[in-house]
């Protein structure tokens, strides 16, 4: 067991002392653009072991392996395709992870077992610090129990993580809020398997095809295979039951009007509260604004008791369809249409 500190992304001493922890092995909390990560050396085998033991995460859901630039790429991966250099130079560093074929260096416990490895160079610039202070990519998943809303905060990773790490440097509110896009190469194409700040739209742009994938918008059950391990698994749940309510506000209202009682909430627009007469909370108009509170907002409504929250469901354009896939995670995929 760990007193686990909180250290400062502006002390460079701190810093030091991190990356001292990682090339021993140890697994520190660490702020990215996207969401908190919860780092540790890729390249051992025993410093991943503890990422997996502290999280409670499945044994086949593989690491993101974090680099402090594209550049190292080849170390790691083998094959890398033009494309993945063109997308790299408009989006590394960025909100982006770019999966590829891994070379033996890469642990098979940081691949989950797959003969791919996914790579991403954060925009945040304490995390490329820590990985180039280290000279070792940092495998990191979301710094959340699994199972639980990504921490976008340091204080969610504290609550989730105290005990179990010895430090977690503390970066500041995460500005994106949701997790990296994932993609990888196909016939020719991208395969989008985690859609992200990084658009689809965005990726339409180099002239190739863009496939979604299904589980994006669709369950995976947990006996199917998947494309990316973690569509399989429970994500992103709050306590309290999330319902997806899809309509517009007049028929918003009444479905929550049937539907109401104690410890019943909404989750609605900025734009829509004065005309809301029910107990609610909001997440923006926007759909940058929306990715960056949902996670805060998901662990909050935990902490206020409620037991059932009903959210107007977002738009599906652009960064909108990452601030979707990720409430239908929460929600089980229970849609309701009206
Ligand atoms: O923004 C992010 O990506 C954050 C920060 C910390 O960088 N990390 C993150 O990691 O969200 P994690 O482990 O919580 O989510 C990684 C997702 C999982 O759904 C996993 O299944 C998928 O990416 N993934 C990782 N490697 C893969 C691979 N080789 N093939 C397919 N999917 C992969
Ligand atoms: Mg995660």
């Amino acid at each position: 067991m760990y007193e686990t500190r909180i250290l400062s992304s502006e002390n460079k001493i701190d810093l030091e002392y991190t990356a001292k922890l990682l090339l021993q092995d140890e697994v520190v909390g660490i702020p990215t653009e996207t969401v908190y990560g919860l780092a540790a050396n890729a390249l051992s085998t025993k410093a991943v072991a503890k990422i997996f033991a502290a999280k409670g995460r499945p044994a086949d859901n593989p690491l993101i392996v974090h680099l402090s630039d594209f550049s190292d790429a080849e170390k790691y991966v083998n094959d890398i395709p033009d494309l993945a250099y063109d997308i790299a130079e408009k989006f590394c560093p960025g909100p982006l992870t770019i999966v590829l074929p891994k070379k033996e260096i890469i642990p098979s416990i940081t691949s989950g077992g797959l003969s791919t490895v996914g790579l991403r160079v954060p925009l945040h610039k304490t995390a490329r610090e820590i990985i180039s202070l280290c000279g070792v990519p940092l495998a990191a998943p979301s710094a959340n129990l699994s199972g639980s809303p990504s921490p976008t905060s340091a204080t969610h990773v504290f609550n989730d993580m105290t005990e179990k790490i010895p430090a977690i440097i503390d970066g500041g509110k995460c500005s994106i809020g949701l997790e990296s896009t994932v993609i990888m190469f196909e016939n020719g194409g991208i395969r989008l398997l985690r859609p992200g700040y990084v658009t689809l739209e965005n990726l339409q742009q180099f002239g190739v095809p863009v496939f979604l994938d299904k589980g994006i918008t669709a369950e995976i059950s947990s006996g199917q295979s998947a494309p990316s391990p973690g569509m399989k698994y429970k994500h992103y749940s709050p306590k309290a039951n999330v319902t997806v309510v899809a309509g517009d506000l007049e028929k918003f209202t009444n479905y929550v009007k049937q539907n109401d009682g104690e410890g019943v909430y909404s989750l609605i627009f900025d734009e829509d509260k004065n005309a809301f007469p029910l107990k609610c909370l909001t997440y923006g108009n926007s759909s940058e604004k929306q990715a960056e509170e949902l996670f805060s907002i998901l662990r909050e409504i935990d902490e206020m008791g409620i037991t059932q929250l009903y959210v107007r469901s977002p738009s599906k354009d652009g960064v909108g369809l990452a601030v979707y896939n990720r409430l239908l995670r929460s929600a089980g995929f229970e849609v309701i249409e009206i």
